[in-house]
């Protein structure tokens, strides 16, 4: 994919995480959540390198450092307690409850700071050591906001971009966070940065001109003299995998294709930005409103655990499963459960297989960067049929406009969408399935990073031209 040197690719985590506590041969997990799913594919078609936290290592492996090395994986190291603070603590508690517009539940502490900008320094270590010269550097998402300007301060020529997978909020929001001057400047070292909508694109101008007094335009910020392109990328997904098939024979595949119950389907890493209670209310809503489906319709909640060591995740799984609790209390018959709720991650066959047995995907974050699970589903029903029912506060909602959009804090109104995905008319459902389909094959992951990368290098090109004038 690059023309000159080599390609970094920079993200917190690697596309697998290594636990030495597993069993010999069981140590290496694949990493899960958009960024990964996104980047593997890319990572693979191109001579990059991928630098990132793989877990904490004891000792040597030598399995591990061939595989490493087969896969052009670059481990950064960072003591567990520094990482602790570093990824549960600021990024997780500071700025993902900040950006996702949950401005309460924002943790502020020095220590936290402190070790996001050595975690950061420690990426940057990992980069500099096996640097030459043309190579580029792609970094990526919140938990590295700072190592674009502390690459451009080691080398004042260096070819660096970014891209935000979360929300980027507006600046009234974002001016609450104490370090936001820290945090811009950290961004404007690099030269072309992207967001999932051109909504965060605006909001990040926005925040450049009034946090760091930036001149600003409608797509570029001129800062220490420097022109940066900022641009609006939605990230797609690996279209042709989520299409295939393969049966497999698991308990709940099992009961699905056994049954003639309809399925409502919801799949989100277990977190308080995805609207889970009010989607199990919705639901139980729906079948208070339209009593009929009461032993007909069902829904299969997978919630893949995510970031246990902090409270917030812990409460909110406390009170979905309170939730689950009293929804099937009150609506189970001898033969049904309304809800069937599975709190583990699930091959990536499974859940493909799921996407094509599901009548309806239930995709209702309250705020999302973008939601790559609404595409994966489309790319998966080969069948052209089933029904999307989406977020207008997910990243991609401006891009689905033939899903059913729902405001999720609204659970009357989506009680009632969730009863139209199942009247409208077959002919319609089909249509809206179709455009969909067309929409996300052409705009798939592939595209997505050849677009990026054909995009900064066309805007280092008018740069250079431009500075000779
Ligand atoms: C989101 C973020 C990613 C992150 C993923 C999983 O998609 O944008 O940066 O990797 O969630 O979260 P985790 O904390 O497990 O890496």
């Amino acid at each position: 994919m690059s023309e000159q040197g080599k390609l970094f690719i920079v993200s917190n985590r690697l596309p697998v995480n290594y636990n030495d506590e597993a069993p010999a041969g069981q140590r290496l997990k694949a990493s899960s959540g958009g960024l990964v799913t996104g980047l593997r594919e890319i990572h693979e078609q191109s001579d990059s390198l991928w630098i990132g936290f793989l877990g904490q290592l004891q000792g040597q492996d030598p399995e591990l450092e061939s595989y490493l090395k087969e896969h052009n994986l670059v481990p950064v190291h960072i003591r567990p307690k520094v990482y602790d603070k570093y990824y549960n603590g600021y990024a997780n508690g500071t700025l993902w409850p900040l950006f996702h517009n949950f401005l309460a539940s924002m943790s502020i502490s020095d220590g936290h700071w402190k070790s996001y900008v050595e975690a950061n320094h420690a990426f940057a270590k990992a980069i500099i050591d096996l640097l030459s010269p043309g190579d580029r550097i792609w970094v990526h998402d919140y938990q590295l906001m700072l190592l674009p300007q502390i690459l451009r301060e080691h080398q004042n020529d260096l070819k660096i971009s970014y891209f935000h997978h979360i929300p980027f909020p507006s600046s009234e929001i974002f001016r609450a966070i104490p370090r936001r001057s820290e945090l811009i400047n950290g961004l404007l070292g690099a030269d072309y940065i992207g967001f999932h909508t051109y909504d965060y694109a605006r909001h990040f101008i926005q925040s450049a001109k009034r946090v760091a007094g930036a001149k600003t335009k409608i797509n570029e910020i001129m800062f220490q003299d420097r022109p940066i392109k900022v641009a609006a990328h939605p990230l797609g997904v690996d279209f042709k995998a989520f299409a295939k098939t393969k049966s497999l024979g698991t308990r709940i595949l099992e009961r699905l294709r056994d049954s003639d119950r309809i399925t409502f389907l919801g799949i989100d890493r277990l977190d308080y930005t995805k609207g889970l209670p009010e989607r199990l209310k919705s639901f139980a809503r729906f079948l208070e409103l339209y009593p009929h489906f009461v032993g007909k319709a069902r829904l299969i909640q997978i919630c893949v655990p995510s970031r246990q060591n902090i409270g917030s995740y812990n409460k909110i799984r406390s009170q979905v499963e309170r939730l689950v609790g009293k929804i099937n209390g009150e609506f189970s018959r001898s033969d049904y459960i309304p809800v069937e709720y599975i709190f583990r991650s699930i091959p990536q066959e499974e859940v493909i297989e799921l996407y094509q047995q599901a009548d309806v995907m239930v995709v209702t974050p309250l705020r999302d960067g973008l939601n790559l699970v609404a595409k994966e589903y489309v790319a998966a029903r080969t069948d052209g049929d089933g029904c999307l029912v989406l977020s207008e506060f997910a990243g991609a909602a401006s891009e689905m406009g033939e899903a059913l959009q729902v405001n999720p804090y609204d659970i009357e109104t989506v009680a009632h969408t969730l009863n139209h995905a199942l009247e409208m008319p077959p002919k319609e459902r089909r249509e809206r399935m179709q455009a969909l389909r067309k929409r996300m094959k052409e705009h798939d992951n592939i595209n997505w990073a050849q677009n990026f990368m054909a995009m900064w290098s066309q805007h280092e090109m008018d740069t250079r031209v431009n500075s000779k004038h």
